[in-house]
């Protein structure tokens, strides 16, 4: 099924709805509303914002990104939270596909929910000492990322006290959930935007009932991702536990964003061949280097007649493996990106990854990993982080509190 085909026949219900249907609750998939009346009627578009963990993160990747980050600009704890409160009551209406309320800029009329989700997190920065009276609640996990080989980060384009990842099917309806509580911030005085990205076309299929897309470099990406499905793997490396750290944070998950820009005049020039050494993988299929078929197993041991390993030593997909990082995984769920192009001496188009992705324990898991690609992964050499952003998104909110509430009360 190629990727036209999977929209058209909408891929909320196949990927969604079929998900649903075909594992059953209890895995994420379990917030699924439908809001057709059969399952061959409309396809189900509609995840609850409310519930045990913020949606967008183990529900599967929807088509458009819209992200934000905002700043602070509150004096008290008090306007956070009317804020966080107002934020919550708004998301709550528009992933189901409603107006917020009078105040709502209103390009969203008439597409439905689209499977928006909405997910917030909090940067290091709410919990600066003498801020917002929250530097005890710091969970230790929330640092400021470290400075990896040849990041050439743009600081307008990165961190912030706030984050908002709102994803959906339908692009303007993401756009529209960012508009709107920009807006909201903006009203109530309290914060301010600090930065946005879009994106399209997802990266990473997060769920067993999603086929595997392909990044701007044109391999498949997301094949060897955290599916929701697995339920052990999500507790054991996506979801903060109780005892992890402060208590706010049990059943939350940390946020990294990393805007990756692809060096597409060094890594066309590579040639399939040479990209194929890069990434491990066979361009067209997926496969491992040595396998046949996307899923097999990668076998980073494999040599050929000349007793050369068969997945080079400085390959993307040996660097990344659980295998060679102490058996940690994280959960992918970027997206790709483009930006407006101006005339300039090299004519090279600015796209690339936003990477994002969820952690238990960024400390562990994400630092360790970054520094090892940074430093060897032969991709590093055609890519550049500009931008860089950490967040804690606390547990989901119940019905009539907000997102967040367990750290403010
Ligand atoms: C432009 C930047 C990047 C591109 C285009 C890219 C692309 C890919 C591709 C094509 C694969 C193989 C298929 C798959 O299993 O998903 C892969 C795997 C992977 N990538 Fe990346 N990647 C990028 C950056 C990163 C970064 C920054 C990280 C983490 C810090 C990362 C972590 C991983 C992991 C964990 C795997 C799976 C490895 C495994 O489970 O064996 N990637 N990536």
């Amino acid at each position: 099924m190629e990727r036209g085909e999977e929209q058209q026949s909408g891929v909320t219900r196949r990927g969604v709805l079929g998900g649903a249907l075909a594992l059953g609750a209890g895995v994420g998939l379990d917030r699924l509303v439908e809001s057709g009346s059969s399952s061959s009627a409309k396809p189900a578009r509609r995840i609850p914002f409310h519930g045990a963990h913020q949606a967008g993160i183990a529900t599967p990747a929807q088509e458009a990104l819209q992200f934000a980050a905002f700043d602070l600009t509150a004096r008290s704890s008090h306007a956070v939270r009317s804020l966080l409160r107002r934020w919550s009551e708004a998301s709550a209406a528009m992933t189901a596909g409603r107006p917020y309320g009078s105040g709502d800029p209103g390009e969203a009329v008439g597409i439905g929910p689209a499977a928006l989700t909405i997910t917030i997190g909090f940067g290091p920065g709410v919990f600066r000492p003498g801020r917002f009276g929250l530097e005890a609640r710091l969970p230790p996990e929330l640092q400021e990322l470290p400075v990896f080989e040849s990041d050439a980060l743009d600081p307008g384009h990165s961190g912030g006290d706030l984050c908002v990842q709102a994803c959906a099917q339908d692009p303007q309806v993401a756009f529209h959930a960012v508009h709107a509580l920009a807006g909201l911030a903006r009203t109530e005085g309290s914060a301010r935007l600090r930065w946005t990205q879009t994106g399209f076309g997802r990266t990473a299929a997060t769920s067993r009932s999603q086929q595997t897309l392909r990044a701007l470099i044109g391999f498949k990406d997301g094949t060897d991702n955290i599916r929701a499905e697995d339920a052990a793997e999500m507790r054991r490396f996506v979801w903060v536990a109780r005892g992890d750290g402060p208590d706010w944070m049990s059943g939350g998950s940390y946020l990294i964003a990393r805007r990756i820009r692809i060096l597409f005049d060094s890594w066309d020039a590579l040639g399939v061949a040479g990209q194929e050494q890069v990434i491990g993988r066979e361009k067209q299929s997926g496969a491992p280097l040595g396998a046949k078929r996307e899923h097999d197993p990668v076998n980073l041991n494999a040599r050929n007649a000349a007793g050369e390993a068969l997945i080079p030593h400085t390959a993307h997909i040996r660097l990344a493996s659980p295998l060679t990082n102490d058996g940690q995984k994280i959960l992918r769920r970027g997206y790709s990106y483009t930006e407006p192009t101006a005339a300039d001496e090299r004519g090279q188009i600015e796209a690339g990854l936003f990477f994002i992705s969820f952690q238990r324990s960024p400390q562990s898991q994400f630092v360790p990993l970054q520094t090892r690609l940074a430093n060897f992964d032969a991709l590093a050499r055609h890519t550049q982080h500009t931008s860089s952003a950490i967040f804690a998104c606390p547990p989901g909110a119940e019905p009539e509190g907000y997102v967040g509430q367990a750290l403010f009360e």
